[in-house]
Order: C-alpha cells, then sequence, then structure tokens
C-alpha cells in the first residue's frame, strides 16, 4: 500500500471499534492526577457521553443532603480541571470548542449546574425550570410551539434543544447571547419565562446551605449571578449526543472512497482488512435502512441541505432567511434585531440536526409539526421574500426522496444522549 494511504488510515480510522471502551477509568486518573502534580493544578482528559458518570449526580437517592454533598465535595477529583474530548461523531468538531478560560470545567461545577438546570427554585414562582423548556424527555426541546413559562406565559419562539453547545457560540435563534454563559441567566428574570429577578433568585440560593456551600467551593465567591451562569453553562457543555449511524455509515463511506484501488486485495492488507471489517461491523450494529441511506446521499447533494446543516454538528453557525412566518403582517425578523442591518431580516441561526426527530415541533416558531413538513418545506423552496437565502431552491424532490430524506433524519442522525440524573436536588 502506498505510504500516502497508511498515514490516511492511522489518521482517519484510528477508532476503536465502537468507541465505547472508553469509560469508568475516570475517577482513577483524576485521582491519580492529584497526587502526582501535588500543588500544581491537577487535570485529568473526560470524553463527554462516553463518560456517563459526569451527569449522573451524587450518589444516593432522593433528596440531597449538606452531609451527602460535603463528603462528596471532599474528594479532590471532583474540582480537578477536566480537559475533555468529544464523543465520536461530534469530535470532528474538536478543534471548535467554546470553553472561556474564566470556566474550567470540574465535576464540582457540572454537578451544580445539573442542579441549578432542574430546580424550579430559579423561577418566581418554583415552577418553572430550565428543564421545563429544554426536557430531556423530549429531546432537550419542548414539544410544544411555544416555550411556556410561569403562570402559562407564552413567548413567541420555539424551544431549541440545550445539547451540543460546547460546539457552539453565540446562542438564541437570533445570536443575541455571546456565550453560553450570557444566555444562561437570561431565561431567569425573563418575565414570561421564569419571571425572577437575578438579585431574589441569587438570595434564594445563598439562603440554602446546601447550595451556599457548592458555590463557595466550587467559586470561592460564593453565590452570585454570573456564577449561577458559569455553573450552568458548564453543565450544558457536558450534553452532548453520541454516535449516530450516520458517523459509522460515514467512516464506511470514506474507506471505501479512499481504498477504492485497494479494495479488491484486502487479504494481501491484513492491516487494512481489519479496518474494514470493524467499520461493517460498527454499521451493522447501527444499521440504516436502504431508504435512510439514499437520504443521506441527497441531503449532501440534490437536496442541498449540508449547505448549512454542515459539520459535526450539522450547523453552519450561521443565520439564514428561509422565509419561516415571514408571510405575517408583522413577522419575527430574529437576527436582524440585533445586527439592524437588512440583510439579516427574517434570518435565525441554523439549528442542530442530531436527534432531531426528538424535539418536534420545528423552526423558530414551532410553526411544523414533522420533518416531512419541513422537507415538503424546503422542497418548494420556502417561502418567497425581499431576504429569502439565496440557497434556497426549488429542488423537484420525488415523493420517494422526500421519504428518504425524512428517514436519514429518523435512522441516520439518532444518536445517544448521557445517562443524566433529572431528580436529586438539595433539601
Ligand atoms: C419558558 C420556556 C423556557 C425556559 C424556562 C428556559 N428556556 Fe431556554 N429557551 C427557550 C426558548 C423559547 C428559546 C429560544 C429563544 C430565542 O431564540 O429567542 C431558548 C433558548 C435557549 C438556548 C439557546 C439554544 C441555541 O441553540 O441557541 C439555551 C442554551 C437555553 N435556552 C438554555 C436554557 C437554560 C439554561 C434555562 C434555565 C436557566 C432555560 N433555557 C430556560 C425556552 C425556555
Ligand atoms: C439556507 C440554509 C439552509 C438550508 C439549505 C437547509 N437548512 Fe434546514 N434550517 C436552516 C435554518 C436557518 C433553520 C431555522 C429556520 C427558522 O426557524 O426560521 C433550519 C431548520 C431546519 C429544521 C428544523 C430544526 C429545528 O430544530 O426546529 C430541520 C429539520 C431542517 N432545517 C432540515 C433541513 C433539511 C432536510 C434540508 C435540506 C432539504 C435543509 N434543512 C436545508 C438552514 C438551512
Amino acid at each position: 500500500m502506498p505510504k500516502q494511504k497508511r498515514f490516511l488510515l492511522r489518521t482517519l480510522f484510528s477508532l476503536a471499534p465502537l468507541c465505547l471502551a472508553a469509560t469508568g477509568t475516570l475517577s482513577n486518573a483524576a485521582a491519580d492526577a492529584t497526587e502526582a502534580s501535588g500543588s500544581a493544578t491537577p487535570s485529568a482528559t473526560v470524553t463527554l457521553g462516553d463518560d456517563h458518570s459526569l451527569l449522573t449526580g451524587i450518589p444516593g437517592s432522593g433528596k440531597l443532603t449538606l452531609e451527602e454533598v460535603k463528603n462528596w465535595l471532599s474528594r479532590p477529583e471532583q474540582h480537578v480541571e477536566l480537559t475533555v474530548t468529544l464523543p465520536k461523531g461530534l469530535d470532528a468538531a474538536k478543534g471548535n470548542l467554546f470553553i472561556p478560560d474564566d470556566n474550567p470545567i470540574t465535576r464540582a461545577k457540572i454537578e451544580l449546574g445539573r442542579q441549578l438546570y432542574f430546580d424550579p427554585r430559579l423561577s418566581s414562582d418554583s415552577t418553572i425550570s430550565c428543564a421545563s423548556c429544554h426536557d430531556p424527555a423530549q429531546g432537550y426541546g419542548a414539544q410544544t410551539q411555544f416555550g411556556v413559562g410561569v403562570r402559562g406565559q407564552e413567548g413567541g419562539r420555539n424551544s431549541p434543544v440545550a445539547y451540543n453547545r460546547i460546539v457552539s457560540n453565540a446562542q438564541f435563534w437570533d445570536g443575541r447571547a455571546a456565550t453560553l454563559e450570557d444566555q444562561a441567566v437570561g431565561p431567569i428574570a425573563n418575565p414570561i419565562e421564569m419571571g425572577n429577578s437575578h438579585e431574589s433568585c441569587v438570595a434564594d440560593l445563598a439562603a440554602n446551605p446546601i447550595y451556599k456551600l457548592q458555590f463557595e467551593k466550587v467559586f470561592g465567591d460564593g453565590v452570585t449571578i454570573e456564577n449561577v451562569g458559569k455553573a450552568i453553562a458548564t453543565f450544558e457543555r457536558a450534553l452532548v449526543t453520541g454516535p449516530a449511524p450516520y458517523d459509522f455509515q460515514n467512516d464506511l463511506d470514506t474507506f471505501e472512497k479512499v481504498f477504492a484501488d485497494d479494495l479488491e486485495y484486502l487479504d494481501e492488507e491484513p492491516e487494512l482488512k481489519e479496518k474494514y471489517d470493524a467499520l461493517k461491523a460498527a454499521i451493522a450494529a447501527n444499521p440504516m435502512s436502504e431508504s435512510a441511506k439514499r437520504g443521506m446521499k441527497l441531503f449532501a447533494g440534490k437536496a442541498n441541505c449540508a449547505t448549512c446543516h454542515a459539520g459535526a454538528n450539522f450547523t453552519d453557525e450561521q443565520y439564514h432567511n428561509l422565509g419561516v412566518g415571514m408571510e405575517a403582517d408583522d413577522p419575527d425578523l430574529g437576527r436582524y434585531e440585533v445586527t439592524k442591518q437588512e440583510k439579516d431580516k427574517g434570518a435565525f441561526k441554523t439549528p442542530t440536526l442530531r436527534n432531531i426527530a426528538l424535539s418536534a415541533p420545528y423552526m423558530h416558531d414551532g410553526s411544523q409539526q414533522t420533518l416531512a413538513e419541513v422537507v415538503d418545506w424546503y422542497d418548494k423552496g420556502g417561502h418567497k421574500n425581499p431576504w429569502l437565502s439565496d440557497k434556497m431552491k426549488v429542488l423537484n424532490l420525488t415523493d420517494q426522496e422526500k421519504a428518504d430524506l425524512v428517514a436519514f433524519m429518523k435512522e441516520g442522525l439518532t444518536g445517544s444522549f448521557p445517562k443524566i440524573q433529572t431528580g436529586r436536588l438539595p433539601e
């Protein structure tokens, strides 16, 4: 085999079979690091999504007690700064991790953020938590057209998903929050979401000895609204999707393309054959129907989806006008409200499509109920308006092609979520 191909083989396909093996060793590694490095800041590496211990809370059941939290926090590994890598699939975006220098990831901070995310105490009347609108059981979105906040109030936008935020910087449909930290404190004081004030939220948390202790141990300067944002943002960064059948199929397709000339002579290339067999076994364990496979080709080809839903997280992180909602007399102008630039009128941020089958309804205004409806929208080229993206074209898809695209999104793009503890909140 030529040298160049050998190199490709090593770099492209260095994955362990199915990539699920690397769990369970972290706490030892962290403890070792702590012992070995003495006073220097120890660190440890974890693979988000694969390491299921990150989001499963403090062991035990029922409400968290001060004693349990104290014991758990007394272990040095909870405070070790974690260097994170991404699970298979999303890892292609490893060059785009957004972790602010002043907000390093630790297990204790993820856990504090987890509690805050699920705790309705952050709202004015203790009825609404972040999870009310970004619910793990509803694909980390909400199956209502608009977010429903305190006293049943509704906003005008659909709840987007709260995962894979670590590879995304500007947040909201219009990108108005520059970071996840900025985003996280917004809903608390939004009158129609959690309806609280930052002052009273901070006062309530500081009055709870369990929260107070955690903030002091994690941040030094105790309960502040900035620290609430930092903890929740850290929790959200750990919330990533695992590999989907697409990722395995994509590896196999890439291999077959790169080694097209060698496939006939595989018996003479044991190293190559071993990789090939491993890739075929991986897709066999995570299968996609023929329809979904055709849909995968259409997605990047005739249907033009990958122009905007690009890269490991299926988004270019840009803003585009598809014409959604633009037939209204007074439409939501999206990105324009942030930039005041004419070209941004009616443009919204391209959302991720990973696990998209789990978070209907769709679009910034929740106006489309099913993925079939979404595909029909693109097929007709969106809704004509003066600011329609020039990437939107009439596609002339056949009924079969439309069904194939839907099958691809449902089967090909659905992967796992990390295990998560949704209860275990402070007394
Ligand atoms: C009442 C429902 C509701 C509650 C409660 C709520 N959100 Fe949201 N969330 C939304 C809606 C709706 C949007 C989109 C708003 C927009 O783009 O203008 C959103 C946007 C987001 C985004 C941006 C995602 C992206 O792709 O840009 C994140 C992250 C997020 N919320 C996290 C949180 C966190 C953390 C909390 C708790 C502190 C929270 N949300 C509370 C409804 C809610
Ligand atoms: C011009 C860029 C662009 C192209 C091309 C494109 N999309 Fe999108 N997609 C977006 C944007 C932007 C949104 C959000 C628009 C809105 O809410 O107004 C979106 C939303 C979606 C949603 C809803 C996601 C959610 O969380 O609500 C799905 C599903 C989707 N696109 C699938 C596709 C498919 C399938 C194709 C190809 C047939 C495609 N997209 C082509 C940019 C694009």
